[in-house]
């Protein structure tokens, strides 16, 4: 990428310049703020930039070290990215009611910090199915990556193994399961859409097993597509030929996958789409009578359904409202999460995702219960951004602000958290 001038920084140079200038010094023309000068302009333009960046809007960056959170990412990648890939990315439905529930309720949450507790050593690890991972903070499945970046999902999976992350991969992905596997340097988790059609989700079931896969994380929040209006905006705004890589999916399932390699070679006549409306708890039994690997539902939103997931030997819930991107309920995960929590009593791991975007945010899933924090849309910012560095600079980024979070609370580790640390 071309590196454009950095505005703020060409106008903090030009007023320097002035500043410098012995005739503006000496007419009185230089004081601050520059009132009745020609520099005034130029000041007013620095104040409303700087009155964006502290809104969640962000800054387009030139290089992943000058982004200061995850949000300069995401106005990096909306330049970068197609209209149209970029608004599949963003879209939640119905006017995005869930997804800005999501950040909604999270920023009603307000922090209680302990003092004089020593934070100089801080251990964010946790626990899941006897494997120790260093930070909280899980990649989660999100599908065609290499409509933001031509690396997708193998510069993801080489972030995450370059800092030790665990890695949920879609069903629709860009790239195979084996490919990201060995970019990743081990087996990743495995998400499934399951399809109407059994035949397919069995020989996508096996191919993941053979992988070597060692979880497989069932997503049942999206029996039919939600309503996409940012995503269908975007498409008419984008005056590129998609048909060349993807069909509409109302001219049939298997156009919309020809480039998804996990669908490669399978019958796909009479698959309706990757949800299926008919499935119901007896097929969460069908799988775990047909693999081997661990079965982690994800899409769990009440305690009924927790329960449930228990009961049919579930062995780990996502508490996700499928980033704000499928069902309209307006109900924010950070809501739900307490009653998942509850209901399942610490029988089995409890991740929570969507609309986790700073380490605050974190902290506070964290304190109500969650063993690990899902993110999505932040590193397919860093993607679409600089590829593999922006997905690193995300991860780099979000565990430092969880860490320093928990230094600012008094909490030295995740067992030190607490709904205690929660005002409401
Ligand atoms: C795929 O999982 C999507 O949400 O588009």
């Amino acid at each position: 990428m071309t590196r454009p001038p950095e505005p703020l920084t060409t106008r903090r140079g030009f007023l320097r310049y002035l500043a410098g200038t012995p005739l503006l010094a000496g007419a009185g023309l230089y004081r601050w703020p520059f009132a009745d000068s020609a520099a005034a302009r130029f000041d007013d333009e620095i104040a409303a930039e700087i009155a964006q960046f502290v809104s969640e809007q962000g800054r387009v960056v030139y290089s992943p070290d000058q982004a200061v959170n995850v949000f300069d990412l995401e106005a990096t990648a909306r330049k970068n990215v197609p209209p149209s890939h970029f608004a599949y990315m963003a879209t939640g439905v119905d006017g995005e009611v869930t997804l800005q529930a999501n950040r909604d309720a999270l920023a009603r949450l307000q922090l209680r910090a302990r003092r004089l507790v020593d934070v100089s050593q801080i251990d964010m690890s946790t626990e899941i199915f006897g494997r120790r991972w260093e930070t909280p903070i899980v990649i989660q499945p999100c599908g065609s990556q290499k409509a933001f970046h031509p690396d997708g999902e193998v510069a993801v999976a080489r972030a995450a193994r370059a800092r030790g992350h665990l890695q949920m991969l879609s069903t629709v992905t860009t790239s195979s399961v084996e490919e990201v596997n060995e970019a990743r340097g081990e087996p990743v988790w495995y998400q499934l859409y399951p399809t109407n059609k059994w035949a397919v989700t069995e020989a996508i079931l096996r191919r993941v097993e053979a992988a070597g896969c060692p979880v497989v994380v069932l997503t049942v929040d999206h029996p039919v597509g939600g309503n996409r209006e940012t995503s269908a905006r975007g498409s008419q705004e984008d005056p590129r030929d998609c048909s060349v890589c993807h069909l509409p999916r109302a001219e049939g399932f298997a156009g919309s996958v020809r480039r998804k390699p996990m669908f490669d070679g399978l019958d796909l006549t009479d698959v309706t789409g990757v949800g299926n409306p008919s499935a119901t708890w007896d097929f969460v039994d069908r799988i775990k009578d047909t693999i081997g690997m661990r079965l982690v539902v994800k899409g769990i939103v009440t305690r009924e359904d927790a329960e449930l997931c228990i009961e049919h030997g579930v062995d780990g819930i996502v508490v996700s409202n499928h980033g704000g991107r499928n069902e309209p309920s307006g109900r924010a995960t950070i809501e739900s999460l307490p009653e998942v929590v509850e209901a399942v009593a610490g029988r089995v791991p409890v991740i929570v995702d969507g609309g986790f975007r700073r380490g605050t945010d974190m902290l506070k899933a964290l304190a109500l219960g969650a063993t690990a924090v899902g993110i999505g849309r932040p590193y397919l910012w860093g993607l679409g951004a600089f590829g593999e560095a922006g997905v690193d600079a995300v991860l780099q980024m979000l565990r430092a602000e969880l860490q320093r979070s928990m230094q600012l609370v008094g909490a030295p580790s995740l067992a030190a958290l607490s709904r205690a640390i929660l005002a409401r």
